[in-house]
């Protein structure tokens, strides 16, 4: 089979990585991709918003099955475009997309549906927002409906902060069109974590549990980043709350968009907070989440080939996914000034040293190639990943294999999966 993969970061490095083991493939490109990425895929020099010229690149090549990584093609339109092409594309139609492009519709949405989430309203100007916030009272959160590149959600402890983020959304337009409505809710307490399924329509296909990492700062402080490390098993799912999250959250999504037609084909990632309720749905994306994909395909024992194809034509072939029961974790190097406004430009070493560990994988993010010599070019650059028997084991060999690897402005949370292994012991 003749695969495209649309993207360029950590998940799409450690994508191609594993379809790359697949006796099913005969070629393998990736658009626009990274250097790491090179190693295991052609690149092609097209960005993942331009729409008409991936769909071209697909119908020239005879591409068989495209594999959208990040949300934006999703939300722009590719897998339509690639569908009325008549090609076979792993993700979901712009309407189905929705889920992650309008915060607005996800929220009616799990209304609509009976799905757990925070209480909430939809407000449309400063004076309406005023009046949420003091019905739900402090700490509140407010969302901006559209895609804000993981920016657009502001957890507000008091006034001053409730005016301030006002200010950015109302005021200052900081946002744009993607606040031109705000979701207020109510602000949810407990441990986060990940559910990630792929559909095919109709048919859900569970992937083990994850947990990122989604704080600068060690201990959970700081910005909201991409996310910083990620594991799996998330550790902190019972097997009770994972069927109740299948029943109440999974299902109910998958069939309430097939009611709506808008049937939805692709990766369903559910954000959830494990509340003293149960668990709440955050948010939904529409794709893997980067970084908990990495660790996730490190686990997945199944051909992912197979099954996305046939997800893509709207029948698994497979009842189940099979994951190894070791553990794996990932640990993300970053660049200095992430996620502001990160230091770029500086060369990196000893990726090879960190990869002698067996059970290491190093997956490329922001690096590029600058006359031969690999540097840091982005926020998140390198994803240490490995595999161990437990958790604490495939975090230790992570972070030795971290420690091989060097450039000036490298940083790291020291604490991935620490927390999970102190109430563990
Ligand atoms: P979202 O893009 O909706 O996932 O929001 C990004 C992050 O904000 C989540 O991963 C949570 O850490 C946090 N968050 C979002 N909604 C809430 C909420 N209702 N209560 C507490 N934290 C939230
Ligand atoms: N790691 C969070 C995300 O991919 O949205």
């Amino acid at each position: 089979m003749r695969v495209l993969v649309v993207g360029s970061g950590g998940r799409e490095h450690a994508l191609c990585w594993k379809l790359r083991q697949s006796p099913l493939l005969t070629e393998l490109y990736c658009a626009p991709g990274n250097p790491g990425i090179a190693e295991v895929a052609d690149l092609v020099p097209i960005a993942p918003d331009e729409i008409q010229k991936l769909a071209d690149f697909a119908q020239e090549m005879s591409i068989d099955l495209t594999v959208v990584g990040p949300e934006l093609p999703l939300t722009l339109g590719l897998a339509d475009e690639l569908d009325e092409r008549g090609l076979a594309v792993f993700g979901p139609r712009q309407g189905a997309a929705e889920l992650e492009g309008s915060k607005v519709f996800a929220k009616e949405f799990m209304a609509r549906h009976g799905i757990p989430t925070a209480a909430f309203q939809v407000v449309h100007d400063v004076n309406e927002a005023r009046r949420a916030i003091k019905e739900f009272g402090f700490p509140v959160v407010l969302k901006a409906d559209g895609l804000a590149a993981g920016k657009g959600v502001l957890i507000v402890a008091d006034q001053p902060e409730a005016d301030a983020a006002l200010k950015m959304l109302f005021e200052d337009r900081r946002f744009g069109r993607a606040a031109d409505r705000v979701v207020v809710e109510e602000c949810l307490e407990g441990e986060e974590l990940s559910f990630i399924a792929l559909s095919d329509g109709e048919r859900l296909l569970n992937f083990a549990t994850s947990k990122d990492y989604k704080r600068i700062g060690e201990g959970d402080t700081g910005p909201n980043t991409g996310g910083m490390g990620a594991h799996s098993p998330s550790a902190v799912l019972s097997g009770e709350d994972a069927s109740g999250v299948l029943e109440n959250v999974m299902r109910p999504t998958i069939s309430g968009m097939a009611a709506e037609g808008r049937p939805f084909i692709g990766v369903l990632y559910a954000g959830l907070m494990l509340t003293d309720d149960g668990p709440k749905t955050l948010e939904y994306n529409v794709r893997f989440g980067d970084p908990e994909a990495q660790p996730l395909f490190m686990r997945l024992e199944d051909d992912l080939l197979p099954v996305l194809a046939s997800g893509a034509r709207g029948k698994f072939e497979v009842a189940r996914l099979h994951f190894r029961k070791a553990a794996t974790c990932c640990v993300v190097l970053a660049s200095d000034g992430y996620p502001s406004d990160p230091v770029k430009g500086d060369p990196i070493t000893g990726i090879e040293a960190a990869r002698e560990l067996e059970g290491a994988e190093v997956f490329h993010a922001g690096t590029a190639l600058e006359d031969g010599k690999l540097v840091a070019s982005g926020g998140r650059v390198l994803n240490v990943c490995a595999a161990g028997p437990h958790l604490r084991d495939a975090l230790k060999l992570a972070y030795e294999a971290a420690g091989r690897i060097h450039w000036p402005s490298k940083v790291l949370r020291r604490d991935i999966g620490r927390r999970v292994l102190t109430r563990e012991a």
